[in-house]
């Protein structure tokens, strides 16, 4: 039986990937118990368990949050994870490290007909301190030749995430407004969890992405997330919704829209049209599940 450590497995992929994963052994920490940027007792840790594996599931992901907290944001972002690079790369073990969409400028690349998803192949440019942090956390990741650095974006799961506030919203509102002019792929906990589980069956050490297939606006998103409800969304341009809402605290991404090049090119992109893994999770929700 493989001994897996999860860290921050009490987030949203971090429990996802305990239920997917119940025929291993899984030692998870999340935080108090654990801090990911305290070098000595995280090698302590892991030395005592020798684990086959360590997947970091931890993160500050509060992007506006890591905007005013600075200093936290790079202590769990980048931090973190190059100890956790350093520590495994000494155990000579393999280190799973998830990264995102931020860690590009998020106004895309001019393809042939209009913007192109991002590739692995592309320059990052971060312009927020989140997307800055989460960089850095990628570079120490790859410390440890034996790395697998998967980039997600707009992830929902057992957590609090956009698919949950908007059947909340609809609780008690006829309308709600919601930006028509940010592109990108929601993304499934259970989905990417098996991109996880399938990458460290291999040695194909390297870095990711890990989005559902196809694109949409968070408006479509909202529209199809409340389409059995009698809620109406209201699709606004983000300049339109600061006027209304305020300014987000960090920038959000135009263009989030990653393409899986790396797991077609091993054969491993098994993620599903992302309109079917948002009514998996809402049945799930129905059912609480979750
Ligand atoms: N959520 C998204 O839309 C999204 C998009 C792209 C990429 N990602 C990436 O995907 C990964 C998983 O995201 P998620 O949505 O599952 O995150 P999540 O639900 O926010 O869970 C992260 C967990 O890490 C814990 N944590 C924070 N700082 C820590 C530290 N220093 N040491 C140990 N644990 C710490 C958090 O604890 P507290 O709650 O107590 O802080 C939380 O339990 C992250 O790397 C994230 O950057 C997420």
């Amino acid at each position: 039986m493989r001994k897996i450590f999860i860290t921050g497995n009490n987030g949203q992929l971090g429990r996802e990937l305990t239920r997917l994963l119940s025929d291993d052994e899984v030692i998870g920490y999340d935080l108090p118990e654990l801090d990911i940027s305290q070098y000595e007792p995280t090698r302590a840790l892991i030395k005592e368990v020798r684990p086959d594996v360590v997947i970091n599931c931890a993160a500050m992901t509060n992007v506006d949050g890591c905007e005013t907290m600075e200093e936290e944001a790079y202590l769990a972002n980048a931090e973190g994870p190059k100890n956790l690079g350093r520590i495994t790369k000494d155990l000579d073990i393999p280190f799973v490290h998830i990264s995102t969409d931020y860690v590009f400028d998020g106004e895309g690349i001019q393809g042939e007909n209009g913007l192109r998803p991002y590739t692995e192949d592309d320059t990052p440019g971060p312009v927020s301190v989140y997307g800055k942090s989460k960089l850095l956390g990628e570079e120490g990741t790859k410390v440890n030749p034996k790395h697998f650095i998967l980039r997600t974006a707009w992830l929902y799961g057992d957590g609090h995430n956009f698919i949950k506030t908007m059947r909340a919203l609809s609780k008690n509102h006829d309308v709600v407004t919601v930006v028509d002019d940010q592109y990108g792929s929601p993304t499934s906990s259970v989905d990417l969890a098996q991109a996880v589980v399938d990458l460290i069956e291999t040695e194909n050490y390297g870095t990711y992405h890990a989005t559902n297939q196809g694109v949409c606006s968070w408006a479509d998103l909202a529209e199809e997330v409340l389409k059995d409800t009698s809620t109406e969304v209201k699709r606004v341009t983000s300049e339109e919704y600061e006027k209304i809402a305020g300014k987000t605290v960090a920038p959000r991404p135009k263009w989030s829209v990653l393409e899986n090049k790396h797991l077609q090119d091993v054969g491993l992109d098994s993620f599903r049209d992302w309109k079917d893994s948002v009514h998996e999770y809402l049945e799930k929700l129905d059912k609480e599940e979750l």
